[in-house]
């Protein structure tokens, strides 16, 4: 049977982390990270997990992350890392909702922000923003294709972001 569960996906930076805070916030509710569930898993950070594993590593992490969620997890608010959506079983765990923004808006949100070294510092993919660029260039047409809904976050108030996502996904 369709989960009722929303899977946030898109690149990193775009605000997923802080949609589904402001989302739990709104609704005095809890809600699940995928980076967060790894990072407690494994006992690590995300970037020293990329050290002393590698990204294979930690791409099967996000794996047994996806199959725990749909054996075990149903009507959640779910926020994931930026290269999540390549799980085998993605479509499987709920309606997947899309935020979507161009590089050049999602580089100058992360570098504007009060926080930009702690939040380019945890991210190792991107370290090096010209490589950034090429895996977003990469990435692009494949969330649009995974995605059931796509919502494009540029300029929209958080408050707004979350009234569209409730709209079109009828929760
Ligand atoms: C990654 C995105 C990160 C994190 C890891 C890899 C990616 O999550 O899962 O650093 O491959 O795009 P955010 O999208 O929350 O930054």
């Amino acid at each position: 049977m369709m989960k009722n569960n929303i899977i946030l996906i898109g690149f990193m930076g775009v605000g997923k982390g802080t949609t589904a805070r402001a989302y739990a916030e709104k609704y005095n509710t809890f809600i699940i990270d995928t980076d967060d569930l790894i990072e407690s898993k494994e006992n690590r950070k995300i970037k020293t997990i990329f050290k002393e594993e590698g990204e294979k590593y930690f791409r099967h992490c996000e794996q047994k992350c996806a199959d725990w969620i749909e054996s075990s997890v149903d009507n959640s608010f779910i926020s994931c890392g930026g290269g999540f959506y390549n799980v085998t079983n993605l479509k499987k765990l709920g309606t997947v909702v899309l935020l979507d923004a161009s590089y050049e808006w999602i580089f100058n949100r992360l570098s504007t922000a009060v926080n930009a070294k702690s939040k380019l510092r945890k991210r190792p993919l991107f370290s090096e923003p010209k490589k950034a660029k090429i895996l977003y260039a990469e990435r692009e047409k494949v969330y649009k294709k995974v995605a059931d809904i796509i919502i494009n976050v540029e300029d929209k108030s958080m408050k707004n972001i979350i009234k569209e996502i409730e709209k079109r996904v009828a929760l």
